[in-house]
């Protein structure tokens, strides 16, 4: 997908991280119009939130499925053909070239996009040798997201600090989707690489996710439409 064809507020992907569906039920209602696009990861989703997705569909809302799937090819298949029906636009997969082949082939015919992980943020050099890799992390996220692209994958999650160069290597075609996201003044929490959303923007992503600073504000609909308009303004 490219960015000139998806507004401002539809680049803004807000993650639904609590605990439960009325906490999320609470958040989207005070967020209204503001945002257009919700992420559900495991916490929300191992509490009964995954009917939401098909709320949120219902509403006009997009959603982002951020589950990280890696099993057998034919387990990964049938898992992707079920969340299709749910109606989500994001998935998430490991970057294993099994799993990136079954979860493509299995989304096709619907209007499910696949996103692939390709080295989790939190692992640095030595987290992967002890988890028996040859590769360094920048060598193995270039690799994985050059198999990705071979095998159609429709984007990557990556931190904003690697986007320009996987920019580089995939191409315009490949959505790129940010966490670790601050605008200026916010506090980092226990991300380590964060950008603000223009800068993200500029080093190519599409998509940005953003918990905390929206989610723990003060007044979430308006930090979230401060985001939005960040994003306007920055120059892909
Ligand atoms: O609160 P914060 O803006 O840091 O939330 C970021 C969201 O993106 C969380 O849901 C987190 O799980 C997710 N995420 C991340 N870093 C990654 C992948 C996903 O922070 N590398």
């Amino acid at each position: 997908m490219q960015s000139e064809n998806i507004t401002p507020r539809d680049r803004l992907i807000v993650a639904l991280d609590v605990p439960g569906v009325a906490a999320a039920e609470a958040m989207i209602g005070k967020l209204g119009d503001s945002v257009t696009f919700y992420k559900i990861g495991y916490q929300l989703a191992y509490a009964g939130g995954l009917p939401l997705v098909r709320q949120l569909s219902a509403a006009g809302k997009k959603v982002f499925i951020d589950l990280k799937l890696h099993d057998i090819g034919n387990t990964v298949a049938r898992g992707v053909e079920s969340v299709a029906k749910l109606g989500a636009t994001f998935l998430t997969v490991h970057a294993y070239p099994q799993t990136m082949k079954a979860a493509v082939e299995a989304r096709s015919g619907s209007s499910l996009r696949i996103l692939a992980v390709t080295v989790l943020t939190s692992y640095d050099d030595n987290d992967l040798h002890a988890a028996g890799y040859r590769l360094n992390v920048t060598d193995l996220v270039e690799a994985r997201a050059r198999q990705a692209q071979e095998l159609g994958v429709d984007g990557l999650v990556c931190s904003p600090e690697e986007a320009a160069n996987i920019r580089k290597i995939v191409g315009s075609r490949m959505d790129l989707v940010t966490p670790g996201i601050r605008p200026a003044g916010s506090a980092t929490g226990d991300q380590k690489r964060i950008m603000t959303p223009a800068r993200a923007i500029a080093a190519g992503a599409n998509y940005l996710v953003v918990g905390r600073p929206v989610m723990e504000a003060s007044d979430p609909k308006a930090a979230a439409d401060a985001i939005v308009a960040e994003i306007a303004q920055a120059k892909a």
